[in-house]
């Protein structure tokens, strides 16, 4: 049986570079349009068991990856929240924004049993992947949670929630302290339920102000590893502070996270020489570099990464999410570098 690198990287074992890419699983692949044909409504799509692992399955019948990300969404714990999320075609998300300091915020919802047939297609996925092939489930951080729960969609600035930061401190406070308690029951399900690695996105973590970082950016992360840590969940716990810059170097040691997830924007001999050197790294190829057909320089950038990270613990992967664009042929010719790189 094949070794499961990601995992052995973990336990220090690993000299093999593994892959999987971020957002994997979503509207590159053709077939995936197929998949989600049958349920119109996305939220709902997010809620059918059959749906979820067809979707999650998917990119490894194309890729030789390394893992598998559950297929959800981040904004599935604002739905359980009762925010009234929809995702409308060509704009994205939308929510009843919150009102900062008057909307009330709904504190007994247990997530896990509203999203049982998140847990039930983990279960069933975990028995039915090779051991090889990590299964990955995530959660939204707190911080951008809250951002498309005040804004109720997405924002080029979120200066709704950064005014509620300064406005109606109090009140921002206790909706991050209820988020940090259900994205902990939101991660702990899926690792109970099998799930081999877990990630936390904080896509805008670039919006908090630098004075607040610690507070909103990093201590919400630290709080969530320590309550998982203390339900005895001990998988390998992956941070994705995207975009955070300078700030990336604080979290990677205070975070309490075992892997820190680098955007495009990070120059790696930087991240090299001041990132916590006892954590592994995730990142950072630009996955608009997977637009373009017959790209001249996709396989000299890959190879860069790889030589810029041999001398560290290094998971290969895009940083941030492939786009419907990205192309299914460069997605493979990235593999066939990775895997035969040799250290
Ligand atoms: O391949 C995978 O990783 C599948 C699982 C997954 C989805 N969303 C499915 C999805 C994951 C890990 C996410 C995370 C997610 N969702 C994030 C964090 C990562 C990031 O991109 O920064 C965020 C911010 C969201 C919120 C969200 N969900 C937005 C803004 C949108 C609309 C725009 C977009 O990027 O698609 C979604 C919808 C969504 N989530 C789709 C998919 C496949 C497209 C919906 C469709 O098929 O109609």
């Amino acid at each position: 049986m094949n070794k499961n690198l990601i995992l052995n990287l973990f336990k220090k074992k690993e000299t093999q570079v593994p892959l999987w890419f971020l957002r994997q699983a979503g509207r590159h692949i053709p077939e995936y349009y197929e998949i989600r044909k049958k349920e119109h409504d996305f939220v709902k799509f997010c809620l059918n068991k059959n749906l979820i692992i067809k979707s999650t399955k998917l990119p490894l019948k194309y890729y030789d990856i390394d893992a598998a990300i559950i297929f959800s969404d981040i904004l599935m714990i604002p739905w359980a929240m009762k925010r009234n999320l929809k995702f409308l075609k060509d704009f994205g998300p939308t929510l009843d924004p919150m009102i900062p300091g008057e909307t009330k915020i709904i504190k007994n919802i247990s997530i896990a049993s509203k999203l049982e047939p998140l847990k039930d297609s983990i279960c069933s996925l975990r028995a039915d992947l090779p051991k090889s092939i990590s299964l990955i489930g995530f959660a939204g951080a707190p911080w951008t949670l809250a951002c498309y729960m005040i804004e109720g969609k997405g924002s080029k600035d979120f200066i709704k929630t950064r005014k509620a930061i300064w406005s109606e401190n109090k009140w921002f406070m206790e909706l991050i302290e209820t988020l940090i308690q259900y994205v902990s029951e939101k991660l702990e399900m899926q690792a109970k339920a099998g799930a081999d690695v877990l990630m936390i996105f904080d896509s805008w973590s670039h919006m908090i102000p630098n004075n607040f970082f610690s507070e909103y950016g990093i201590n919400p992360i630290s709080r969530i590893v320590r309550i998982l840590r203390s339900r005895d969940i001990f998988v390998p716990i992956i941070g994705f502070p995207f975009k955070a810059g300078s700030s990336i170097i604080k979290y990677s040691f205070e975070s309490e996270v075992d892997c820190v997830a680098l955007d495009w924007s990070v120059d790696l001999s930087w991240a090299n020489s001041f990132i916590n050197k006892d954590i592994v790294i995730q990142g950072n190829l630009d996955p608009a570099s997977l637009i373009p057909k017959d790209s001249m320089y996709l396989r000299n950038n890959v190879l860069s990464i790889l030589d810029k990270m041999s001398d560290r613990r290094f998971i290969f992967n895009v940083g941030h999410g492939l786009t419907p664009d990205c192309k299914i042929d460069n997605v493979k010719k990235v593999i066939d570098i990775v895997k035969n790189y040799r250290r």
